[in-house]
């Protein structure tokens, strides 16, 4: 029996980086997943996205951890896509417990060249997107007079960062989404966090470099800022913070912003 046997977690962004570490860790201590992601390469930006391979390797290592998932393909901007995720997930859990609202893109532009693609993917995904998917799951959680939503925000949603204000935006955007809903919520018995990582070692984090034309070192070092003497942190390192604020040893935290940055937002 492990921690959250029993639970159901929704997480968007799961076929790899974040989302999947934090698939698996829940997956290792007893909960079911649906794990949503678009699997498949988005104009925007370009680096790798998350594949229908990599979900279907997440769902079997899943079950070979002793628990189960539902598999959902679709994008965080598709209200159809993302109840019928909602939907199998009930159908096949009879609950969800815990929402991990992961998804979001990252790229570097400056405000007088930024594209109308640029802008408006940065801010429906990071920022609609959580909301898109929250309205859809919170009845669940309502119903149940329990939950708890855990946003993925970033450092950047607590500070400025060199030609990013559009990620930066969405980012604070989704900060501020985790205050109004904490208040929203709270009556329900509902808690709601967001995390704050620095920088970690994923495929984002190497897809910026590849556009960049740097290595993932060189871009982790060129953003530095981190007091400890490491280029980022791992996604084993966000798992176990998820997993301790989606449990009862973190039953009143709301409201809340969970930095995870190695020092970066001290000085
Ligand atoms: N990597 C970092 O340095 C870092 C630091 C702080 C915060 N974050 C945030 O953490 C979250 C996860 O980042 P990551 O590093 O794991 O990224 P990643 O790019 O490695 O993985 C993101 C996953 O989300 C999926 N995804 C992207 N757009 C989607 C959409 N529109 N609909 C559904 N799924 C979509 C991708 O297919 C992929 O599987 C993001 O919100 C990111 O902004 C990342």
């Amino acid at each position: 029996m492990g921690e959250f046997s029993g639970q159901t977690v929704f997480i968007t962004g799961a076929a790899h980086g974040q989302g999947r570490a934090v698939a698996l860790a829940f997956a290792r201590e007893g909960a079911n997943v649906v794990a949503f992601d678009v699997a498949k390469q988005l104009t925007y930006p370009a680096y790798e996205f998350g594949s229908n391979a990599e979900l279907g390797s997440l769902q079997a290592e899943i079950a070979a951890l002793g628990a189960q998932a539902v598999i959902a393909v679709g994008d965080v901007r598709d209200d159809a896509a993302i109840t019928a995720a909602v939907d199998a997930g009930i159908a096949a859990f009879g609950r969800i417990d815990v929402l991990f609202n992961n998804a979001g893109i990252c790229a570097y532009a400056e405000i007088d060249t930024m594209t109308d693609e640029a802008r408006d993917a940065m801010i429906d995904i990071n920022l609609k997107g959580p909301m898109n998917v929250a309205r859809r799951v919170v009845p669940h959680l309502k119903a149940a007079n329990r939950g708890v939503i855990i946003n993925n925000s970033s450092v950047m949603g607590l500070r400025g960062g060199r030609r990013l204000s559009h990620y930066v935006a969405s980012k604070w955007g989704l900060t501020g989404l985790t205050k109004a809903w904490a208040i929203e919520l709270a009556p329900y018995n509902i808690r709601v966090v967001s995390i704050h990582p620095t920088g970690v070692n994923t495929p984002m984090n190497d897809g910026l470099a590849a556009m960049e034309g740097a290595t993932p070192l060189e871009i982790a070092e060129r953003s530095a800022g981190n007091l400890l003497p490491v280029p980022w942190v791992e996604v084993e390192d966000v798992a176990q913070l998820v997993l301790f604020l989606a449990s009862e040893k973190a039953r009143y935290a709301t409201g809340s912003q969970f930095t995870l940055d190695a020092g970066l937002l001290t000085v």
